[in-house]
């Protein structure tokens, strides 16, 4: 299945934040077979978040060890200074924060310009409005339900509302954004989400960290 979702189907996007990087081209078989469509890379620079994780050279590692769909979600402060670092380690789609220190519609252009698919991601207390004028000019938008930064914590519902929010202003406008949720998902939770509207679950700790993750993929891929 491609990126994109198709009707009636959800994109299920594990978070590799939750992997265990010292087997990683086996962890990445085992997600892909288990029917990942997506992998989610959370890349943080310990300024825009209170965490530091991986960069361009481990997400090199990461392409040659799989075929899938990768999302790099930026949580950095000057995302713009390491676009064509990020494309050339072979990322299919970026994701940038609306709260970052940059023009956002420069990135964008900057993103899409290597022909490759532009996110914008808002904090759980970042209103919606912050990302209207970007809206029509996205591929994807990304829902936090937690605060960037760590894995493991627990859902927050203002997320729900927000892609409701996305959902109605989608239609209302024609635009064509895919709509995806990052952040203490689980099967209730990301029902939830996918019950608002949106597309694409991202899924970490409840996804990976568990002896039946085959089972826990089906169950967020099977919600509509
Ligand atoms: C948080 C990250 C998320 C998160 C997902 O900053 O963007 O991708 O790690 O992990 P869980 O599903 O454990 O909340
Ligand atoms: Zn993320």
């Amino acid at each position: 299945m491609s990126w994109l979702p198709q009707q009636g189907e959800t994109v299920v996007a594990p978070s590799l934040l939750a992997a265990d990087f010292s087997n990683l081209k086996q962890e990445l078989q085992k997600l892909a077979e288990a029917g990942a469509d997506i992998f989610h890379l959370d890349i943080m620079d310990g300024h825009f978040v209170p965490n530091i994780t991986m960069g361009p050279f481990i997400i090199k590692a990461i392409r040659k060890s799989t075929d899938l769909f990768l999302d790099a979600h930026l949580m950095i402060s000057r995302p713009d200074l390491y676009i064509d670092r990020f494309i050339d380690s072979g990322v299919d789609a970026i994701t940038v924060h609306v709260e970052c220190d940059c023009q956002i519609d420069a990135v964008l252009k900057q993103i899409r310009s290597h022909g490759k698919q532009a996110g914008i991601s808002l904090k759980p207390g970042t209103a919606i409005e912050e990302i209207i004028p970007y809206l029509s000019e996205v591929d994807l938008v990304l829902v936090m339900s937690v605060e960037p930064g760590f894995g493991g914590q627990s859902f927050d519902r203002s997320a729900v509302d927000k892609i409701a929010e996305l959902h109605r202003l989608r239609s209302e406008n024609d635009w064509n954004y895919v709509i995806s949720v990052d952040g203490g998902i689980n099967a209730d939770t990301g029902n939830d989400c996918v019950k608002a509207g949106a597309d694409i679950l991202i899924s970490g700790s409840w996804l990976i960290n568990s002896d039946n993750m085959p089972e826990r993929m089906s169950k967020l891929a099977s919600l509509k």
